[in-house]
């Protein structure tokens, strides 16, 4: 019973008895054996000690002078949480032993005892501590390292999902959410493949996760996730199949789903997006060259033929009126088509050699109702109705400029849009952004489908057999270079909206 340093490595061997001689015999068993023993003859001095000190075991008189061990016992265990107990009792009863087991001592010993007996259970005892703490200390590391990957997978700005076998969403980080705008709780349960694609791409992403799940080949590819509010978004997927080992019998229902395949996704759409705008001003660039060409050999002859038209125009007023009236309309079609084609010209170098742009009020009304009488006539005459909701609006552009991106908007319209559909035109303040003024062109056809949307920009984009497909990359161009912004919504069979918001004219 030295004092011993704090740091004492031996084990702990606390002695509540009040039998002096059994004590110091049991003292002098076990110190040989590597412990430190403390010794104490009354439940109290017991506490204390084991208070201060802390026990691995102790062993336990049940009668003890100021109280009954059965009672100390629990005690003993909440000042010392990791140690044993034994209780010795010289008179074993029934409710001793009872009280022994529920309070949650190791042994219950009865005098005369043989000290193999005691030295057996007294190792016993502290292999049991060992094996508990060792548990508790793995438990803890356990606990640990689920949380540094839980805290990986959910701080990491990648989608990271965990599928099942049945291809069932089973884990869902939070970029995935954020990304998707599903909550977890939305996703988990769903199937991936439904939940975050469009029908069309069903069958080949399913075939993706088998090849990655039977023949454990690691899949990469790109794949537009669909968001919860109909948003497309381009991904790259890297779908693995996980080390996961099938539960073992009769641990079937230990966990949820195990999981088969892990899925991660990086959010592209910016970098393509850019991508392809580094692509057209490429392509742009090469039909500078081509187009300004074009255009020299172009316009001679144009010049010469308007000209000539002149030249025809003034013989013709010489006529007499019966006879000149009808050559004279003749030559004004024929001069609006030149010019038109004059202007076609002008088109392409617009968009490849984009010329200073006049910067002035413009009231939109007047333009888009000039631009709309122009077109209504031959829209009637295919059976399309034409409404206008047009609000007093000014913005700050180029009138020409402006009027042929509404020409644009309309003909694509139009050319869309069967017999028995609906354009209409609205002009009104944007909703989302404080001082601009947007147009819109809201068709009934046949819209355009979820793969072809993003190439519509594209020059040189067209699905028609007639088109230049330039008519929306100028539109785009010219509208970007006022300072404002095209959006383009669509649904197959459905309709589009073209809108085309630009900076108001203050004042
Ligand atoms: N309102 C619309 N409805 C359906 N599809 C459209 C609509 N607007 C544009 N598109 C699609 O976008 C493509 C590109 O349009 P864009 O105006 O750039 O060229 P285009 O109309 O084909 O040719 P151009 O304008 O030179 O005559 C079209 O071919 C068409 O497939
Ligand atoms: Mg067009």
């Amino acid at each position: 019973m030295t004092p011993l340093a704090p740091t004492d490595p031996r084990p702990t061997l606390l002695i509540v008895d009040d039998h002096r001689a059994l004590a110091e015999n049991l003292q002098d068993i076990f110190e040989p054996q590597g412990f430190r023993v403390l010794f104490t003859p009354n439940a109290e001095a017991g506490l204390g000690l084991a208070r201060a000190s802390g026990f691995d075991l102790a062993l336990v008189d049940v009668n003890l002078p100021d109280a009954r061990g059965t009672d100390l016992l629990p005690k003993l265990r909440e000042a010392s949480p990791d140690g044993e107990v034994v209780l010795i009792t010289g008179h074993a009863t029934v409710d001793s032993a009872v009280a022994a087991v529920r309070g949650g001592a190791f042994h219950y010993v009865v005098k005369p005892f043989k000290v193999d007996e005691l030295v057996t259970i007294v190792q016993s005892a502290l292999r049991q501590r060992a094996l508990r703490r060792e548990r508790a200390a793995l438990r803890l590391r356990l606990t640990r390292s689920e949380r540094r990957y839980r805290e990986v997978v959910e701080s990491t700005q990648v989608v990271m999902l965990g599928l099942d076998a049945a291809g069932v969403v089973r884990l869902f980080n939070r970029h995935a959410a954020a990304l998707s705008g599903y909550a977890p709780a939305e996703a988990l349960g769903r199937a991936f493949v439904e939940l975050l694609f469009a029908p069309e791409h069903h069958a080949a992403l399913r075939t993706r996760l088998e090849r990655a799940a039977a023949e454990g080949e690691p899949q990469e590819f790109e794949a537009p996730l669909v968001t919860r509010d109909g948003k497309s978004r381009t991904v790259v997927w890297n779908v693995v199949a996980t080390s996961a080992q099938p539960p073992a019998p009769g641990f079937e229902d230990d966990e949820e789903a195990p999981l088969s395949l892990y899925v991660v996704g990086g959010d592209v759409t910016e970098r393509r997006a850019l991508e392809r705008r580094a692509a057209e001003a490429e392509a742009l660039a090469h039909m500078g060259t081509l187009a300004a060409g074009l255009a020299h050999e172009i316009r001679n002859p144009l010049n010469a033929a308007l000209l000539q038209l002149h030249l025809l125009a003034r013989g013709v007023g010489r006529l007499d009126a019966a006879e000149g009236a009808p050559l004279q309309g003749r030559i004004t079609i024929v001069e609006a088509e030149l010019r038109r084609l004059e202007r076609l010209l002008s088109d392409f170098l617009e968009l490849a050699r984009p010329r200073p742009m006049a910067r002035e009020a413009v009231v939109v009304a007047t333009l888009l109702e000039s631009v709309l009488d122009f077109h209504e006539p031959n829209a009637i005459a295919r059976g399309i109705t034409v409404a206008r909701r047009i609000a007093p609006l000014r913005v700050v552009g180029d009138p020409e400029r402006l009027r042929q991106v509404f020409h644009n908007l309309f003909l694509n319209a139009m050319e869309a849009t069967p017999s028995g559909g609906a354009i209409t035109v609205t002009c009104h303040r944007d909703a989302t952004r404080e001082g601009f003024g947007c147009v819109s062109f809201i068709d009934t056809g046949r819209g355009i489908a979820r793969g072809t949307l993003e190439k519509v920009f594209e020059p040189f984009f067209t699905t028609k057999e007639a088109g230049t497909g330039l008519g929306l990359s100028i539109v785009r161009q010219i509208i970007e270079r006022h300072g404002g912004r095209v959006e383009l919504e669509s649904a197959e069979q459905k309709g589009t909206r073209v809108t085309a918001c630009l900076p108001e004219a203050s004042g």
